[in-house]
This record gives C-alpha cells, structure tokens and sequence, in this order.
C-alpha cells in the first residue's frame, strides 16, 4: 500500500496515466484512445474512442466467475419477500426487460423513465436500459404528480415503466394514480407505460399505452439481447435534483467515465470485494442508489441487497438481521437512519452476528458527533465512514480512503478529498484560494471534473456552464454551494449550503420549488420557506407565508384549516417529503429595500441564532413577527 497523499497527487498531476490505470478495471469493447479532452472547458470528455456497456460491466462479465453466486438480493419487509438473483439470474431477468423495451421501440439514445418503488424489477429496468443504450430516468416513488410531471416533460420519455404501488408500513401506496395524473399535466407524452402488477392496488390500464409487464415477460423468457456498445462519452442516465431555481436539473452522466469511477471506488474507498455483499439502505431514486445500490457493487462483482421497507419494522434490528444472514461486509446508509435506530433498543445491535462488515459508510447529510458515536460504539468499533458527495458528482468528493491507505476519521468530518478530486476553497467575495488551515469558504473543484461527474445539465448546456462554474484567478471551478473549512491535517468539515437548498432526512430539496407550491394554493399572496435545524431529520422545511385574504385564516381554527390544506397541496403536486413541517401566517415577509427576501434571516430566527447584519431590511417589524411566532 503506497501513502493516499501520493496516490492522490498522481490523480490531479498525472492525471492521464492515474485514470488510464484505473480503466483496466472496467471491459472495454474498443480500448479508448484519449484519456481526457478537455480542449472545450468546462466540457470534459472521459475515456474518448473507447467503447463499452455499463450493462455488461455489472452484469455480464461476471458469468466467467460467479454466473451462480448472489448478484441481488431483493428483501421487502412491506411484502414479506425474499429472494435472490444469481448473475445469471440477473441477465436472463434483464435480457427479458430489454426485449420488451425493444418490441416497444426503444433504442439507444432513446429516454425511459422509471418510476418505482424498490422492488428488483426497478434494478432490471435500469440495467435493461443501459444493455440497449437507451437513457434511464428514475424518479424517487416518493414524489407525487407535479413533479413528477416536470421530469416527464424534461426527459420526454418513449417508454415509462411503473408499478401499481409501493408499500409503506404495510400499507400500499398507489403510484399509478399519480403516474396517470403527471401524464395528464405532461405536454410530452410517452407512447408506452409498462406496468409491473403487484396486486397491491387496483388499477384500470390504459387501453393501447400501458402494457402489462408479467404477460409480456412471458414472452421472452428465452430471448437473447445482446449489449448495445456504446461510446464512453453516451450518455447512460439522468437524475433530476434541486437547486435555486423551482425547475429541476437533468444531471447527465456518461456511460465510460462513470463504469470506470465506480470500478474504482469498489477498492479504494469501499474495500468492496468481488463474491462479497453490499447492503445500501438508499432509494434508487437518489443519487447513492444508483451509484451504491445498482451499478458500484454489481460492477465489482459483489451481490447487492434492495431492501424495500422501513428501518424499524418488524423491529429496529430488521438491518442487523440481514447483515448476519447475508454476511454483509459493506453497508451504506445516511445519518438520519441511524438516529431513528438510535431511538430504539440498544440491545438490538447485539443481538446479531455483524463479524462479516468491514465498514459504515455514511452520507447525504451532516454527520453529528452523538450520532457517529453511538453508532461507533454500538458496532463495536467497527468503521465508521462518513463521505461526502452530491447528485452531480456521482460518487465520493471526500472520505477517507482505507482501501488505499488506512486513516483515522475524525468526528464530524468527511474526511479529505478523494484521489481525482482538486479540490479548492474559495472565498465567495474575492475568489481568492482560501490555503490556510480553518479558513471558511465555498468548497469547489478545479476542472476537468474527474470521471463518473456530471457531462452537462440535460437539455441546457448553458445552464450548466452558468450555474456550476466561475472563473476565479487562473482557475475555473466548479461550485459545490456547500460551505466548508479544511484543517491543519487536510480533514474537511462541511457547514451548509450557500443556496436555497435544504436537505430533509437526506433529501436534496429546493425551497422555490415548495415555493411555487405553496404559492398556489388561492389564498397565498406570498411564502419564504426556509430549512431549519432538526435534531431527527437534519433539516425541516419552515413555511412562512402572506395570505391574500388574511380574514379568512383569522381564528386559530381557520389558520390551521389553511396550514392543512395548503401542506395537503405540497403532499399532491411535489410528494410527501417536500410537506413543511409547519406553515405560519404572517402580515409580511422580511425583505431587503430592493425587495430580496431575507431567508438567512428567517432561518436564523428559527433556529433562535443571531440574524446578523439586517441594516438593508426594509421593515424590521416582519422579522420581529416570525421571532413572536416561533417563540411563542
Ligand atoms: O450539502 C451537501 C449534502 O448533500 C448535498 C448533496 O445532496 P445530493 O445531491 O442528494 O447527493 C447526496 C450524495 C451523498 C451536498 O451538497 N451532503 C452530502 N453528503 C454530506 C453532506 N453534508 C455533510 N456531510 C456529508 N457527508
């Protein structure tokens, strides 16, 4: 094992020969020819005249070594089920999925949007879609018809694959209403809906779009599909994810950069083994699904779990259970999962065999110090690795790297950027690089952006330059909005975003888009929504709004009639986990002269911190409004 300092140094100074190395980790139908063109910044090109499938990296190659060990394992504690998918389980279950993709046109470059709960069909319908080169789309099961209708409209999808419902709590939770809905709202329409029945919830088809899954299965049980090869720089996915504006950004990724991104994270950072089992408790509808539930571990070879159900049912040690019976050895999760297991008996994390994992890789939001502990001590000092990343990067910017190097973590930090990552700080008002030890600035990194990151926001090339990238003295960046200091040892610590981004449980959320929503409902003049400190979810999101007709939300009654009515819109057009935890009524919002909402000052407020500077405050009397509310 060589120093990590090393390693990471040949990252960013030799940058072709670091990654051309790292590329033997992956099949490539066509050798690529150059290792990065950057000759159109902030453009990056990975792996140019290379050719290869992401499909067969995760699934197909494996069938020389380990046709029959475990690739995924689907567990629902909602359904009851169990089962697992060998290799060749895997490619037979995707072979299907695609030959249905093919009858209904789908080929390469194509879009297909998926919209599911967690169940190994959405893992078939990812793969099947990457296998004939055509564009995934996953929409989190948890938003409902307005979102969902605004990434319809963005990907404009040929082909939608769904399910009836999801589950939560044993409970069904209808999908296809809301899919119907969204399709309705939607100016593109797709010309096919697959449908995968569960029985959970009635549903009527509609006649000559939707199709039904198992009967056209049937079909193909033996069909064969071979992989599409593609070029390294196609595209292979878009994500959706929030940022300042109320419109959703396509975050595209690549099909070569990504393969080889995760081929590498497997060892370096993961310790992951191939014929050993990776458990990541994401959704696929977030970025650490498709990275850490999908294609990572299937890609090194490892059997993946995809667990439908809550954290606590049938009891808090439902996890720990499936670490003994699988003998887990990497398992992933985020902050806000371990403090709901926190609340629950100690004695549950004992009660398990857990000698199998190596490691806890955490992620998504801050880690806090009581949280790392518990967890650290309840697992009897196992690894604890907290990492930090986002949705546009698609795998780790920080972390401690043992594969490469053993380190300590330290409380509270994400540890140091990650080989491929030159990372900077950057000081938001001058630009000026930010060298020394403690000092506050905007995390960023230094382009070409390593392989596996984002290529453009989809559809808008401009977009991307605008919102991501500055130049700052010799350099241009890319801004990861996340405030951070780095100390004496390299360790960072991340302190909040610099935009309207809020992170609820983990959730990347934007507040214009609950904005918008809230906006219109008939009664609201005008709403601030900002993120509040939470000691379970990280962050809540806090609705002040402006009504048009104060007098009908005069009484408390009436104003709690309005908040649910209006947290019943949110939960509609945007899905449950956008909801406010409270929405309160005020005569006016804080606002600069110029009229520039002061939402810093409305969640310091909240969070009964100092609001600052406020001598550009237009009324001093609205903040003094929301301090009464909230204290009150
Ligand atoms: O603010 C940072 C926070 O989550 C944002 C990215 O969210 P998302 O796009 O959903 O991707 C999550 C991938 C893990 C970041 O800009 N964040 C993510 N990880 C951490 C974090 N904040 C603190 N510590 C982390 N480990």
């Amino acid at each position: 094992m060589g120093s990590f300092a090393d390693f990471h140094a040949r990252s960013i100074n030799d940058r072709d020969a670091f990654w051309a190395e790292q590329a033997k980790l992956v099949d490539w139908k066509v050798q690529p020819q150059q290792i990065c063109d950057y000759s159109n910044p902030p453009f990056a090109k990975w792996f140019v005249g290379g050719q290869t499938n992401l499909c067969h990296n995760a699934v197909d190659r494996h069938l020389v070594d380990r046709a029959d060990q475990p690739a995924l394992i689907f567990v629902s504690t909602e359904t009851d089920q169990e089962k697992t998918y060998t290799f060749r389980d895997l490619h037979a279950e995707v072979q299907r999925m695609a030959a249905i993709l093919q009858d209904l046109g789908v080929v390469k470059g194509d879009r297909v949007l998926i919209y599911m709960p967690m169940i190994a069909e959405a893992a078939f319908a990812m793969l099947a879609c990457v296998r004939l080169g055509a564009i995934h789309s996953v929409v989190f099961g948890g938003f409902a018809s307005h979102s969902l209708a605004t990434r319809i409209e963005d990907a404009s999808p040929k082909v939608i694959i769904s399910a009836d419902a999801g589950s939560r709590g044993g409970k069904g939770v209808p999908y296809k209403p809301l899919l119907d809905e969204a399709i309705n709202l939607s100016a593109h329409k797709p010309a096919n809906v697959i449908m995968v029945d569960r029985k959970l919830a009635a549903f009527t088809p509609v006649a000559s779009r939707d199709v039904d899954y198992a009967t056209e299965r049937a079909k193909h049980m033996d069909t064969v599909v071979p992989c599409e090869w593609v070029d390294a720089t196609h595209s292979s996915y878009t994500l959706y994810t929030s940022g300042t504006t109320g419109k959703p950004k396509g975050v595209q990724r690549d099909t070569g950069g990504y393969t080889v991104a995760l081929a590498a994270s497997m060892p370096h950072i993961f310790q992951g083994k191939p014929g050993g089992t990776f458990f990541c408790t994401s959704d696929i509808g977030w970025v650490v699904g498709h990275s850490y539930i999908i294609y990572g571990p299937l890609i090194g070879g490892m059997a993946t779990i995809m667990y439908e159900g809550l954290p606590i049912r049938p009891d808090g040690g439902i996890w720990w259970s499936l670490v003994e019976k699988y003998k887990v050895n990497v398992m992933f999760s985020a902050p806000t999962a371990i403090r709901v297991l926190k609340k629950q008996d100690p004695a549950l994390l004992t009660k398990y065999d857990l000698s199998s994992l190596q490691a806890l890789f955490l992620a998504g939001e801050p880690l806090d110090e009581p949280t790392a502990k518990w967890i650290s001590e309840g697992l009897n000092g196992k690894a604890i690795i907290d990492n930090y990343w986002q949705t546009e990067t698609g795998w780790p910017i920080l972390s401690i790297c043992n594969g490469v190097e053993k380190a300590p973590s330290k409380f509270g930090s994400p540890g140091k950027a990650i080989y491929g990552y030159n990372v900077k700080l950057v000081d938001d008002q001058t630009g000026e690089e930010l060298t020394g030890a403690n000092q506050k600035g905007v995390l960023t990194i230094e382009g070409p952006l390593p392989p596996g990151n984002l290529q453009t926001i989809w559809g808008d090339d401009e977009r991307f330059v605008k919102t991501y990238w500055k130049t700052v003295p010799n350099k241009l960046v890319y801004s990861t909005f996340d405030w951070a200091v780095r100390d004496e040892d390299g360790y960072f610590f991340i302190l909040g975003r610099t935009d309207d981004v809020i992170n609820v449980a983990g959730h990347r959320l934007g507040t214009r888009e609950i904005e918008e929503s809230i906006a219109s409902h008939p009664n609201v003049a005008e709403v601030a929504v900002v993120g509040v400190a939470d000691a379970l979810k990280g962050q809540v999101a806090m609705a002040f709004a402006v009504l048009k007709d104060p007098s009908k939300a005069g009484t408390p009654a009436d104003a709690l009639k309005h908040e649910g009515e209006i947290m019943k819109l949110v939960d509609e057009q945007l899905g449950a986990v956008a909801r406010p935890a409270r929405v309160r009524f005020v005569a006016l919002l804080p606002k600069t002269r110029s009229g520039k909402l002061l939402r810093r000052a409305i969640q310091a407020v909240c969070e009964a911190r100092d609001p600052g500077d406020l001598t550009t405050m237009d009324d001093p009397g609205a903040l003094q409004q929301i301090k009464d509310l909230v204290t009150g």
